[in-house]
């Protein structure tokens, strides 16, 4: 299943609710803003070129050493580094990833000449069972000679399926050196402890070459800033590293991640309320009899069994922004960010006229 790799990406303009790019509605942390805003009076000044203090925060943050880390400006622009790196040099190189996966895996490929090779999935959900379940069997069938990179979004935007840590450990022991294998955990402190759902930094995988994916959009609630990192063996991570533009993460943005990290009640203050949205949102859908994939992300990913169009603009209509999934070929389905109490009280009351099957 192919995604539009033209396709706009940005919200709709002008919603009251803004549910449709699965940001964090509790906002950053009053830390991070307070230390943004201080960096600005230096705004004059280059930043530091090689972001160490924000390194070294992630660095202690995720158990590691600095040299296994690198950032970016969103783990957008890190994948669109590390993806053509990976495959450079390289004939005819290909990208594995499962159909409908986060869509810069197939920007990135394309970029570096890879071909892009999808993996069928699960169909969508239907009743309590959620969709677009992930075998990872599948992928490895598909790896060839020629693959550089296995990428899994973990877990996957927009179907909300998720790959458990025992079905990593397998891959990773069956996958061939050649191959680097990338999970990106954009949404993993949403997805921790649930399910069966493990970080690779938890797993000690059986392979060389495994890289991850972390960002501050999410769960920091500092998507404007645009931080993302990179962590893996030293020697991949400064060969992605030496691609990035100089002076790519802003002074503010360095600065309000490292205290974003340092506020870790708040952290846990936007993970429990997440969590407790999507269950709630979750729940209120099910009472409906709408099918849909609540996941272990900040969104659910609603079956709506017609075309998602009149829908998108029913809830529009209401001032609610929904994210219809056309470019994923997910032409009946739409995808709801988990917003505030007040937010998912606005979409779970729409939803009985917006989401009623026309009769
Ligand atoms: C699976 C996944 N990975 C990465 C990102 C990119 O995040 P950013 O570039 O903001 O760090 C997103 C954003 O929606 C995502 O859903």
């Amino acid at each position: 299943m192919s995604v539009a790799a033209g396709a706009a990406v940005g919200p709709p303009p002008g919603m009251r609710v803004r549910l449709s790019s699965n940001e964090s509605p509790f906002g950053p942390s009053p830390a991070a803003l307070e230390a943004a805003t201080s960096t600005l009076s230096q705004a004059h000044r280059y930043p530091d070129d090689a972001s160490a203090e924000l390194r070294a925060a992630i660095a202690v943050d995720e158990g590691v050493t600095p040299e296994r880390v690198a950032v970016g400006t969103g783990s957008a622009a890190l994948l669109m580094d590390l993806i053509p790196q990976r495959c450079s040099g390289h004939d005819q190189p290909e990208v594995v990833a499962f159909e409908r996966s986060f869509v810069v895996y197939r920007l990135a490929a394309r970029n570096a000449g890879a071909a892009y090779v999808e993996v069928a999935t699960g169909g969508p959900a239907s009743g309590t069972e959620p969709g677009y379940t992930r075998d990872v069997e599948a992928l490895l069938a598909a790896v060839t000679p020629r693959t550089r990179v296995v990428a899994i979004d973990n877990p996957a935007n927009p179907t909300a399926a998720h790959v458990t840590g025992d079905a990593l450990i397998h891959l990773a022991r069956e996958l061939p050196g050649h191959v680097t294998l990338l999970i990106d955990e954009a949404y993993h402190h949403f997805a921790t402890g649930q399910l069966g759902y493990a970080r690779v930094g938890e797993l000690a995988l059986a392979h060389e070459e495994v890289v991850v994916l972390t960002t501050f959009s999410k769960a920091h609630a500092l998507a404007g800033m645009r931080v993302g990192a990179l962590l893996g063996p030293p020697a991949l991570v400064a060969a992605t590293d030496g691609r990035r533009p100089r002076f790519n993460v802003a002074a503010a943005a360095q600065s309000a991640a490292v205290a974003s990290l340092g506020d870790q009640d708040h952290l846990a203050a936007t993970i429990r309320g997440t969590v407790e949205g999507r269950s709630r949102l979750s729940g209120g859908l099910h009472e409906l009899g709408v099918a849909h994939s609540a996941g272990l992300g900040n969104f659910v990913t609603v079956e709506l069994g017609r075309p998602a169009g009149p829908v998108v603009e029913a809830f529009a209509a209401r001032g609610i922004g929904v994210r219809p999934l056309t470019p994923y070929g997910l032409e009946e389905q739409v995808r709801i960010t988990v917003g505030t109490p007040a937010e998912v009280d606005a979409v779970l009351d729409a939803a009985p006229e917006v989401l009623a099957t026309p009769g």
